[in-house]
């Protein structure tokens, strides 16, 4: 068990300003469905991200804008159900937060009643600053999201890192800022140069949690069933694989198909 296990029962976002202000890192890894969280939240992982990579991951599409807010709310309950330690952050999904803030408010209210998870994501500075005021208004705990903003890969039109140039990361700084001024619990800075995550880290109070963004800052997130090697597809630098899943579910899935065309499975101490 984990420094961090012994120390809490639960992670709420208080528990993750204080492992801030001691120096500890602060572990999160994405899960979708009920049986991956409770292997997740079992190893004693500090938050569990229901995020919309879920439209990739799960659901096979090529960007997160399709998935919907209904979909994400099924995701999170199942994550929810699962649940002994870890904190759960739901992604407000592409088009539930973007027209106004009343409709912002609405679709986090649904995210926490309808799936019990503890707080919410969102994607963007300051033209999201008035939605999440409200939704933090309701006590509804929000985490920003900078640096990489996969909702608006259109805009964008890339997936390479961002803030290299100077506006940009003058922007980045500013955003983060107004993040915790306004009182959000935390930040994902995904895809920027990790001199740059790390001064934001150090200016701010709040944890700063990173992906593709070094290690200078509060602590990382990954999308699990790429840190397994379930997907192969995708290889950003930043991404560690800790298992080859994606060979070893082929070698046994190759095996099974094997044994039942030669008669070798079920035997018989695998029948009635
Ligand atoms: O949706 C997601 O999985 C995310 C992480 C990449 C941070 O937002």
């Amino acid at each position: 068990m984990s420094v961090a296990q012994k120390q809490y029962k639960r992670i709420t976002v208080k528990s993750l300003t204080e492992m801030k202000s001691r120096g500890e890192k602060i572990s999160m890894l994405t899960a979708y469905d009920y049986t991956m969280a409770k292997i997740v939240d079992g190893a004693g992982i500090d938050v569990i991200l229901v995020g919309d990579s879920a439209s990739n991951v799960m659901a096979g599409h090529e960007t997160t804008l399709p998935i919907t807010l209904d979909q994400m709310i099924y995701h999170a309950s199942s994550v929810v159900r699962a649940i002994d330690r870890a904190l759960v952050v739901v992604d407000l999904p592409f088009g539930s937060y973007q027209s106004d803030p009343k409709e912002a408010l609405r679709s986090a209210i649904r995210i926490m009643k309808e799936s019990g998870g503890h707080a919410v994501k969102l994607e963007g500075g300051k033209e999201v600053k008035e939605s999440i005021k409200r939704i933090l208004h309701a006590g509804i705990p929000v985490m920003g999201h900078l640096g990489l903003t996969p909702q608006s890969i259109y805009k964008f039109g890339t997936y390479t890192v961002r803030a290299k140039e100077e506006e940009e990361a003058a922007k980045l700084k500013e955003d983060a800022l107004m993040l915790e001024r306004a009182g959000c619990f935390g930040i994902v800075l995904e895809k920027v140069p990790a001199k740059l995550a790390e001064e934001v880290a150090k200016s701010l109070t709040i944890p700063i949690i990173g992906i593709g963004a070094g290690g200078g800052v509060d602590g990382q997130v990954l999308v699990t069933h790429d840190m397994l090697g379930m997907t192969h597809e995708f290889n950003p630098r930043f991404l560690r694989r800790y298992l080859d899943m994606y060979s070893e579910m082929t070698n046994a899935f190759e095996q099974y198909a094997k044994d039942v065309k030669a008669q070798d499975f079920p035997n018989e101490s695998e029948q009635y």
